[in-house]
């Protein structure tokens, strides 16, 4: 009996490893798709889920502004402003419960609210990051969410009071339990660099994945300009995982019909593919998601 002891310790660490191991490997298989922001009626059911990836959908967007017919900024009070008929707690639950490889999460901010552009306007930041870290947990408990992603794109604050606000309000959210993951989403102009560079110098380790705008960038952009991009943005986000994107309207950088595809073949092969993100199921019903089918089959794949 006695002697039995040290070799069910050695079996449950070797379990531990190998389940350690496995959980990093999948995360390189990360396909994602913002959903809900145009009222198109499309719902996660509507997008094909490959089962050989990890997909989060990304509401979008929880905004702290009223939702009044001239809506105006709430100090950290968010409200749903995605589609919410279509995309409401019970399809949440169902689409996790058809897909065990699917997990849900909600971003902040976006470009506009209403016909105005939606700014991240703090009094302060203790005030702000209470307000938000209660309004937020309602709707993630409520809508079982999995993770939050940050998209705020015009500032009336300075990177200072952006980092903190936000830095603390991941900080409450992952010791609470109530979010797995964090995501930023910014793109390459001036301020918006200044402000999510500087949270990235402070609260790095907070945030899982950088879902970088590339789609942001001229559209006509080439293979050899994109792979430049990347590069840039690694090393701007220093250890991050960096994810490509694409945006399925047409409207701007490296479109799949013109060599993203051979841009993420490219990266896949010397390892640096952590990832694919859509902007966004709503303009991709139209096609029949024929993008998203190929991205994943892409992460999917061995080789
Ligand atoms: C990509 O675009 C840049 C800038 O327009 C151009 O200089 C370069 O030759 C292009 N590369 C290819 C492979 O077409």
């Amino acid at each position: 009996m006695e002697s039995s002891q040290p070799l069910l310790s050695l079996l449950i660490l070797q379990a531990l490893f190998i389940s350690l191991s496995s959980t990093q490997a999948a995360s390189t298989n990360l396909f994602q798709e913002y959903i809900g922001a145009e009222f198109k009626n499309v719902r996660f059911s509507d997008v094909p889920i490959n089962p050989n990836v990890d997909f989060h959908f990304i509401l979008s967007f929880a905004i702290d502004y009223t939702t009044s017919s001239s809506p105006s900024p709430t100090n950290g009070n968010f409200n749903i402003f995605w589609d919410s008929d279509n995309l409401s707690p019970f399809q949440v639950s169902s689409i996790k419960s058809d897909h065990p490889n699917v997990k849900v999460a909600l971003s902040l901010g976006g470009d506009s609210v209403g016909d105005k552009c939606a700014y991240f306007k703090p009094s302060s930041v203790d005030s702000w990051v209470q307000n938000a870290v209660s309004s937020l947990t309602k709707i993630i408990k409520k809508y079982n969410l999995d993770g939050i992603d940050i998209d705020y794109e015009h500032f009336s604050a300075d990177s200072d009071t952006f980092t903190e606000c936000i830095g603390q309000l991941l900080t409450t959210l992952k010791k609470n339990g109530i979010i797995s993951f964090a995501s930023i989403a910014p793109f390459d102009d001036h301020q918006v660099q200044s402000h999510y560079m500087a949270l990235w110098r402070k609260y790095s380790h907070l945030i899982d994945y950088v879902n970088f705008q590339f789609y942001a960038y001229d559209k006509g952009t080439n293979v050899s300009q994109f792979m430049r991009y990347f590069k840039t943005q690694t090393s701007n986000y220093k250890g991050g995982k960096v994810l490509v994107s694409f945006i399925s309207d047409g409207s701007g950088g490296l479109s799949p019909d013109h060599g993203f595809f051979t841009a993420c073949s490219r990266l896949k092969s010397q390892q640096e593919l952590n990832g694919i993100f859509v902007w966004s199921a709503d303009d991709s019903k139209a096609n029949g998601f024929r993008y998203e089918k190929q991205s994943q089959a892409l992460l999917a794949s061995t080789h």
